[in-house]
């Protein structure tokens, strides 16, 4: 990906592993004013960026437009105690499953009674590391349009994103872009396998089902027409995949299965936010 003429805000990226990786990675290739990535484990990024491994180690006079919080949820309030005293009136981005808005901002003004922090919210997912992820927005009322468009420039660079108008709306993102990688991952999962059980090669089935889901994923991707008319345009009459269809579609099987899993998922988010 070339660099893009407007480069993208300056970030503090507070944990920089699987997720914060896979932005930064993308955010690199875009284009990035100076920014520093805190993370403990030794990482390198190109100048003028820097790392540090505490949040002592940050040079004094930098002032980030974006801090990116994207540590594990249950280790995120020793870096929010700090961040209070040293960025009071910061914009916070936090891609942080199961912490709400109202929980950041508290622990952030208990540490500094003069903090007046702007949290948004985003949940983005793996496909990120590759430039094509997804990504749901949620900001309070009181965000500028300036700390938005900062925010989803970000997440912009990195694959797609939606804004939902209500906070509870991050927990049905969570549990159909958050989590819908691995529901993939199970299908290709599930496909190998029973492509060895028809008699194929380990390895034949392996590279069928990947590239199937690949290709199929590429191709709803571009057309304009919707999934149920390209399934429809697979799917002759009396044909083999009618037969399979007939499996996944009767009433107790995908119809209710998939519902049932997604509500699954938003239920345990909601769980996590509580
Ligand atoms: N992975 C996903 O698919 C995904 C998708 C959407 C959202 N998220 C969200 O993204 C967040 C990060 O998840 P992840 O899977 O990327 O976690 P991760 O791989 O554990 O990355 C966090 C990194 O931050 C470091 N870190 C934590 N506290 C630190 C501190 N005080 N000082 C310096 N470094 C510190 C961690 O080091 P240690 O391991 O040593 O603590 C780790 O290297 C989570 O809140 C998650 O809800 C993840």
């Amino acid at each position: 990906m070339p660099a893009h003429p407007s480069p993208l805000p300056s970030v503090l990226l507070a944990g920089c592993g699987q997720m914060g990786g896979a932005m930064l990675e993308g955010w690199l290739a875009h284009g990035l004013k100076p920014s520093v990535v805190l993370d403990r484990h030794s990482r390198t990024v190109p100048a003028p960026h820097t790392v540090v491994s505490t949040l002592d180690e940050i040079p004094a006079p930098f002032q980030p437009d974006v801090i990116v919080l994207a540590v594990k949820p249950q280790k995120a309030d020793p870096v929010l105690d700090t961040l209070a005293v040293l960025y009071p009136q910061a914009t916070l981005l936090s891609v942080m499953a199961g912490r709400t808005v109202e929980s950041l901002t508290r622990r952030y003004t208990q540490a500094n009674p003069k903090a007046n922090p702007v949290l948004i919210r985003a949940m983005p997912n793996t496909p990120c590391a590759i430039g094509a992820g997804m990504s749901g927005l949620y900001a309070p009322p009181q965000a500028t349009d300036t700390q938005k468009a900062h925010c989803a420039a970000l997440l912009a660079a990195v694959g797609e994103t939606v804004w939902v108008e209500r906070e509870e709306l991050i927990d049905s993102v969570t549990a159909i872009s958050g989590s819908g990688p691995a529901y993939v991952f199970l299908l290709a999962e599930l496909l190998e396998k029973a492509g060895v059980e028809q008699g194929l090669p380990a390895e034949n089935a392996r590279t069928l089902a990947r590239k199937t889901l690949y290709g199929a994923g590429a191709l709803l991707n571009q057309s304009p027409a919707d999934a149920e008319e390209l399934r429809r345009r697979v799917t002759s009459p009396g044909g083999t995949t009618a037969e399979a269809l007939k499996v996944f579609m009767a009433p107790d099987a995908w119809p209710a299965i998939v519902p049932r899993a997604v509500a699954a998922a938003a239920r345990r988010a909601r769980e996590l936010s509580s």
